[in-house]
């Protein structure tokens, strides 16, 4: 196999069989095949797109290329969810401690920011000692001890999709369903779950900038899962505007204490508690959704889901002075603050905008070795539909180095549209469930 025929074929919209998919895969992760080839291969991905075939070939490929966790010894259902990405969209650790505190277990690998997009364990390294990188034999012990544990990819699951990601997220091939397919499924079929339920995101600050696309990648990845023997679901939820009042790492980790505390914005304790619910049903500790919502919501009433997040930070090593003090998370030194330059209604809001003034900021990464700052971060003041007068806050912007301000600046003012009228709608926070 040669690296440039397969290139060349697939910018040629041609078909790979799943031999060469397999080799290019193998070679890529051995370190075979150097990162300009594999960037080429994976933006004619982008641009031809891949068949179903391949498609389950390259997820396959993707998830033998470490090892495939088996946790049936362990009572309960292993269930596990995972969002393909946006802008503040950090349920994750709202949820698993809310459904292991349900009795149910959750290995959760997870993956960092990619592009715009947030990564939930950029948000985990922003409590100070939180270690995402626990060797397997230490996941093992977490999730057996308290039901939960929250890792990344270590060098034995899915290899190939680590180094992949990583590549992708400065190429500006993340848009893609065959590849966002192979990169969530061979993470989560390699976790021992029975259950998985996808927070597929559909908006301006979404990978899939349309309703249609992100219900093509929904019934990719519930066919992929469905395929391999799994429970799955796929909500399609709104990402036309960020999710909750912050995006950046320590910010929506002091939000999600908050959820967790029985407070927080509406739309993120909403969000949490609905794919929560479809987490205890796949998982067979609740018969109905109502019962699993109600479920989720008594356990953060009576604080077990946030002691469930105590006991897991302090099993991975983090500081768990955090959950009660979130004061102790790094803060940025300075803020600006977004006015609007006119009275009327937020109308829309490019929100992957805003997710990149987070990244320029220093937020996130544009290249692969970029260090983030966990303080930087945003905080949101108006939503859809919301009055604003002339000189109120739209939102804020939250930073230590002002290198990039004035673009940061500029991404944020442009990414409001106000108009005289208030929108007869506003985007709902579920659009569609696919596979119930
Ligand atoms: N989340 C992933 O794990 N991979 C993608 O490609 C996109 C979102």
């Amino acid at each position: 196999m040669r690296a440039v025929d397969l290139i060349r074929r697939k910018r040629d919209s041609g078909e790979l069989t799943r031999e060469e998919i397999e080799q290019l895969i193998a070679a890529y992760t051995a370190g075979g095949i150097p990162d300009y080839q594999m960037s080429a291969w994976l933006m004619a991905v982008v641009l031809r797109g891949m068949t179903r075939p391949e498609i389950a070939a390259l997820t396959e490929a993707m998830l033998h290329s470490g090892s495939v966790l088996d946790f049936s010894y362990l009572p309960s259902r292993k269930v596990d969810k995972h969002s393909t990405g946006g802008v503040g969209d950090k349920t994750s650790l709202v949820i698993a401690p809310i459904v292991a505190a349900g009795g149910l277990k959750v290995p959760m690998i997870s993956g960092r920011g990619l592009g715009h997009s947030g990564g939930t364990l950029d948000k985990l390294e922003s409590i100070p000692g939180f270690n995402v990188n626990l060797p397997l034999d230490e996941f093992r012990r977490v999730l057996a001890t308290c039901g939960c544990s929250l890792i990344g990819q270590t060098a034995e699951i899915a290899p190939a999709d680590k180094k992949i990601y990583a590549l992708r997220d400065v190429t500006g091939t993340v848009e893609s369903p065959a590849l966002i397919c192979a990169s969530i499924m061979s993470k989560k079929l390699a976790e021992g779950i029975d259950a998985l339920v996808l927070d597929v995101k559909t908006g301006s600050g979404a990978f899939m900038k349309n309703i249609e696309d992100a219900a093509n990648l929904a019934e990719l990845l519930v066919e992929t899962g469905k395929r391999m023997g799994k429970k799955v679901v796929a909500l399609i939820t709104d990402m036309n505007q960020p999710l909750g009042c912050t995006a950046g790492n320590a910010m929506e980790v002091a939000e999600c204490i908050e959820v967790l505390g029985g407070a927080g914005p509406t739309d993120l304790r909403e969000l949490c508690l609905e794919l929560a619910a479809w987490m205890f049903l796949l998982g067979e500790r609740v018969k109905t959704l109502d019962e699993g919502k109600k479920l989720s919501a008594d356990l953060i009433a009576s604080g077990l889901a946030r002691e469930k997040f105590r006991e897991i930070v302090g099993l991975q090593g983090g500081d768990v002075g955090v959950v009660d003090d979130p004061g102790r998370l790094a803060r940025a030194k300075h803020s600006f603050v977004v006015t609007s330059p006119l009275a009327g209604y937020i109308a829309s809001i490019q929100c992957e905008q805003l997710g990149v003034a987070g990244v320029v900021l220093g937020g996130g990464r544009e290249k692969k070795e970029d260090k983030i700052d966990p303080a930087v971060g945003l905080e949101f003041h108006k939503r859809i539909g919301d009055a604003v007068e002339r000189g109120e806050p739209l939102c804020a912007l939250h930073y230590n180095a002002d290198t990039r301000l004035v673009e940061a600046r500029s991404l944020a003012e442009t990414a409001y549209r106000i108009e005289p009228e208030k929108p007869k709608t506003v985007p709902p926070l579920i659009y569609r469930v696919i596979g119930a």
